[in-house]
């Protein structure tokens, strides 16, 4: 392509480390799309013929359907896969070919390309979280009442729903899809026509260009808009912090599917066994879920590092931005169809979680409310006579809905029988009915919520 100030073939070392077709082939559509815009304004403003046009249009055409049918030669001598998009259209319609780069350069071609697919990446992750969102409002809904502990410091907390569980993690994937689609519309924005870092003297029309690729305008700064990269780095921001979600909601897998807790049960087609110990039932799916986020944060690090203290405009680092971005959006891809899997294909053990729910003497609160609400004690001593009850059922070896009321009388007069109406699980969760509570109406209600807001 340079052959004009260039005698000497590069040498085997620039060329391996010079080549990057091996990857950003996976941009041949949206470069055969941008060149489609571009050799179309070129035409409308006069700078190309019609003629021309015309044979750079079936050219391209005739590219596509060999990428698509796989007989596309890639070839690493033509270094990306813009020069190679060139280079075989030059070999199907001759001396035209060298039209279409006309008042554009590699620089703002790459920087409309890799948009492009990470736009596309983002609308694909959109659709995905949305199914991933669906399938946990219908077992919140269907789970709504279902009782389970509530946790903090993994230690049993106080009586809540599994519903309500799976609307927590409805809210993060609510708050990851907000960040696609703000990264989304702030990246929509054409760098095409920005040419090599300068724009262009010919009288282009960069506005068609945006409008024929489904950007809601031009870039407004040429050097801006071939060094920057800001649109890849917070879609991988989101990532990110998608892929801690998940990996969140996949520990959470890994744990109730342990004998120990027993709380949920995925199918065998979710479950893999062990080549020595026959007994076992593993979540693979769910760990490797968990571990999935590794390879994320690793891409938002790398190009964060690749970008940090580069002068303007391009520069070659630059191309180091595909790799860590296919990756992530690979790995994020996976994941969030392995987890929406895994959320349809799981089974609750709804008398396993009841009976935790209830365990570890997780009314505790429910006592101390209700001693502040039906005796008017301050809640600081509520807390002490409550803590007494704790010791006293756990030196008894019962629980505290089994602690007699002579127990409870010893150690504050005025408890009546009715105390025990709030001592189980159930009446614990249900009185919860503060906006975002663990009360089965609540929950109802906010899944009403978001089925309107994913409708
Ligand atoms: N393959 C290059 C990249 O991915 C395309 C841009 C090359 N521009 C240049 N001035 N060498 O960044």
């Amino acid at each position: 392509m340079w052959g004009g100030r260039f005698a000497v073939r590069p040498d085997d070392l620039m060329q391996a480390i010079n080549v990057s077709i091996g990857f950003d082939r996976r941009l041949a559509e949206q470069d055969l799309a941008g060149s489609h815009a571009h050799a179309a304004m070129l035409r409308k403003q006069g700078v190309i013929t019609s003629e021309d046009e015309a044979a750079i249009q079936s050219g391209l055409n005739a590219i596509a359907g060999e990428i698509q049918d796989g007989t596309f030669p890639f070839r690493e001598e033509f270094e990306d896969i813009h020069m190679n998009v060139e280079a075989r259209l030059r070999e199907l319609i001759g001396p035209a070919a060298g039209r279409l780069h006309t008042a554009r350069s590699r620089n703002d071609q790459v920087a409309v390309d890799f948009r492009l697919w990470v736009r596309e990446a983002c609308d694909r992750t959109l659709a995905q979280l949305l199914r991933l969102q669906v399938a946990l409002l219908d077992r919140a809904e269907q789970h709504a009442a279902t009782l389970m502990p509530g946790f903090t410091h993994l230690q049993p907390a106080q009586p809540v729903t599994f519903g309500h569980h799976l609307m927590a993690y409805l809210e993060m994937f609510g708050r990851d899809a907000g960040r696609f689609a703000d990264a989304r519309t702030r990246m929509n924005e054409c760098p095409l026509g920005a040419a090599a870092l300068a724009g262009s003297p010919f009288p282009i029309d960069r506005e068609a260009t945006a409008t024929a690729l489904g950007f809601d305008r031009p870039t407004a700064n040429s050097l801006d808009s071939v060094s920057d990269r800001d649109f890849a780095l917070e879609a991988l921001a989101a990532a990110t912090l998608c892929g801690i979600h998940l990996s969140r909601l996949a520990e959470e897998l890994v744990i109730w599917t342990t004998p120990q807790f027993g709380f949920v049960r995925l199918s065998d087609a979710f479950s893999t066994g062990s080549s020595i110990m026959p007994q076992k039932r593993n979540p693979d799916a769910a760990e490797l879920v968990r571990a999935k986020v590794g390879r994320l944060m690793g891409s938002f690090t790398q190009l964060t590092i690749v970008m940090k203290g580069l002068p303007l405009a391009y520069s070659k680092d630059m191309q180091e931005d595909k790799v860590p971005t296919f990756e992530a959006f690979d790995a994020l891809e996976l994941s969030l169809a392995a987890m929406t899997g895994m959320i349809l294909d799981l089974e609750p053990a709804v008398d396993r979680m009841a009976a935790a729910a209830g365990a570890g003497f997780s009314t505790a609160t429910d006592l101390a409310d209700w001693l502040v609400r039906t005796l008017d004690m301050p809640f600081r001593e509520a807390h002490h006579v409550t803590g007494a009850a704790v010791k006293r059922a756990e030196a008894l070896g019962v629980d505290l809905p089994g602690l007699p009321l002579a127990e409870f009388q010893a150690l504050c007069q005025g408890i009546t029988p009715a105390v025990f109406e709030v001592l189980t699980p159930a009446a614990s969760a249900g009185s919860r009915q503060s906006y975002g509570g663990a009360a089965p109406d609540q929950v109802r209600l906010q899944v009403a919520r978001w089925r309107e807001r994913l409708a």
